[in-house]
């Protein structure tokens, strides 16, 4: 009698058919994923060049050949998500001056303590002190890649990630059905339009799937150290994981792990983060472990070492 689960092998199948779809485009009979049609992640766009998670960012990173953008994701006072990596308004900005009375003891302002509006007022600096950016919303990512996707012929891909969803959710903030409704207003919406949801909260993840209908590929985020169960619980609940990479390969011995053959045997796809200007481990995390995809700040350099091995 069935158990109603995969077998190993039909899992990796499946998976690897799933993947390939959004990787490669979404054709009825999707390549196998392989190291020369691997994902290469614009992480927080091409936030080598340009300060993270800003509309430049994003626009430069698809301009680079990335397969998928990088969004991280918090929210604002009145429940819209925000591109940021951090819960608190960088200092590369005015937010201060702006908001004296929201700067708390340690001098940040937090995002969840700003209304939409407020934040738009905000300027930021790159790391030199000079330019002018904005922060962006989901929302407006989704319209940038519209736009992108047009002229592109196909969907732009995308990869969220909320940050603290379950500290969101105490604080009145639930995050996964902001996400899951913004991405099919605009216009993803089935497991073949190229999404992938990523999270270290395994909870959020499983409300996705539970609560909010999430038909996209799951990826569960590994910290640097990762937990003994890690891999046997994303076998059971997502697609992949994205490990840290110095829990795939030693940084200073170059000594491979277990990792990445127990990711194989459990039929998960893996996807480790983060590259910055290294073409030649991009290669080696390509070719060499064959990996199916890498997030790097640089994705000119990880297109690069894919396609030129
Ligand atoms: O999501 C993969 C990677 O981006 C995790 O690290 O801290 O850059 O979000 P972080
Ligand atoms: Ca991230």
């Amino acid at each position: 009698m069935s158990s109603g689960r995969d077998n190993p092998k039909d899992r990796a199948r499946r998976i690897c058919a799933g993947l390939a779809l959004l990787v490669t485009g979404c054709s009825a009979t999707p390549e196998p994923v392989t190291s020369s049609n691997a994902a290469v992640i614009a992480h927080r766009g091409a936030s080598g060049y340009l300060p993270e998670h800003t509309l430049e960012a994003y626009t430069v990173g698809f301009e680079m050949g990335a397969d998928f953008l990088e969004p991280d994701l918090v929210m604002s006072r009145d429940g819209h998500l925000v591109c940021s990596h951090d819960l608190t308004v960088t200092s590369r900005s005015n937010v201060t001056f702006l908001y004296p009375d929201l700067v708390d003891a340690a001098g940040e302002v937090w995002i969840k303590d700003l209304f939409l509006a407020e934040l738009r007022k905000i300027e930021v600096t790159d790391e030199d002190g000079e330019g002018s950016y904005r922060y962006a919303t989901f929302s407006e990512l989704l319209d940038l890649t519209g736009l992108l996707g047009t002229r592109k012929g196909e969907k732009v891909g995308l990869i969220p990630e909320l940050k603290a969803p379950a500290w969101h959710r105490e604080r009145g903030l639930p995050m996964e059905g902001a996400l899951i409704d913004e991405l099919a207003k605009a216009g993803y919406l089935t497991r073949g339009d190229p999404v992938i949801v990523q999270g270290f909260d395994r909870d959020s993840l499983q409300r996705m799937r539970s609560e909010h209908g999430c038909s996209f590929p799951l990826v569960l985020c590994l910290r640097k150290q990762p937990k003994e169960d890690d891999l046997e619980w994303a076998a059971e609940n997502c697609e992949g994981v994205a490990p840290h990479r110095a829990s795939i390969e030693d940084p200073l011995t170059g000594a491979t792990t277990g990792l990445l053959a127990r990711a194989r045997e459990l039929g998960l796809s893996v996807f480790p983060y983060t590259f910055k200007d290294e073409v030649a481990a991009m290669r080696r995390f390509l070719h060499v472990h064959r990996v199916e995809g890498i997030f790097t700040d640089f994705p000119d350099k990880g297109v690069a070492a894919r396609d030129k091995p």
